[in-house]
């Protein structure tokens, strides 16, 4: 297939210290296994066998004695190293030469979600060029990219707003052309000193070329410790597909 597989999972993980404060969060347990299966199984099970992982510095040795080559999940991994959490776009700009211009599809390391993503994958692959983000209604909007939605189309992006103008969150996953990385040069960082892959993503709105899906099933980030919780609940009651 054309398009190839990127693995988020850089960052600090500060929301889970103590645990995180030897280990990468991506490597936590999520039920019966570390975090970051399950991202890689959607991937492949999506017919994405080519895909790169991110992470930083001080955890890559451990990421990699756990992945190995990519052989146990029939797939090639490619690795690379973020040397500062500076940011979701950051991470994904280093997939530049691994992605050879074509399509990709970016899974952050901590989303957890029933799914199969073979349909979206298609979707996106049929729209030919630009942009797709899934959404899904949550209760806490306030803790993500907020969707504003319009016509059957997402008119803006909002980063953790404050008064959110609906309750549609940008999950993380995301499909993007060979022309994302210039956009992600054009990026400042934001107030949080990152890149925001929201401005990313508000880059594609303003070419008219951001389309969605609203994903199906459970879907949880596990990034805190009540999250991280839900992941392992939802994963013993109705294991991904
Ligand atoms: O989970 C969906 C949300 O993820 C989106 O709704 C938000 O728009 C998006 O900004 C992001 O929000 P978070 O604040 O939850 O992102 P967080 O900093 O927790 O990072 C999520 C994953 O991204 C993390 O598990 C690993 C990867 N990451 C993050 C940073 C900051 C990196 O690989 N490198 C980084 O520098």
């Amino acid at each position: 297939m054309n398009l190839r597989g990127i693995v988020l999972a850089g960052g600090t993980g500060s929301r889970l210290r103590p645990l995180t404060k030897v280990t990468n969060k991506h490597l936590l347990p999520v039920g019966q296994k570390p975090m970051i299966y399950y991202p890689i199984e959607k991937l492949t099970s999506a017919g994405i066998d080519e895909i790169l992982i991110v992470t930083g510095v001080e955890h890559m040795g451990d990421v990699v004695s756990l992945l190995g080559s990519g052989k146990d999940f029939n797939c090639r991994f490619t690795y690379k190293v973020q040397d500062e959490a500076g940011g979701i776009a950051q991470a994904l700009a280093l997939a530049e030469n691994f992605a050879q211009g074509q399509s990709v599809a970016v899974i952050l390391g901590d989303n957890i979600f029933h799914a199969n993503l073979k349909s979206y994958v298609d979707k996106f692959m049929a729209q030919g060029s630009g942009a797709r983000v899934l959404l899904r209604q949550v209760p806490d909007p306030q803790r993500f990219g907020v969707a504003e939605l319009a016509n059957g189309k997402i008119i803006s992006i909002e980063e953790k707003p404050r008064k959110p103008k609906s309750n549609y969150v940008v999950i993380g996953i995301y499909f993007y052309d060979g022309g994302v990385y210039d956009i992600i040069r054009t990026l400042k960082p934001s107030a949080r000193g990152e890149l925001e892959i929201t401005h990313v993503n508000e880059a594609y709105i303003a070419k008219g070329q951001l389309a969605y899906d609203i994903i199906e099933g459970w879907w949880t980030d596990a990034g805190t410790f009540e999250s991280l919780t839900r992941a392992g609940e939802f994963v013993k009651n109705e294991p991904p597909l």
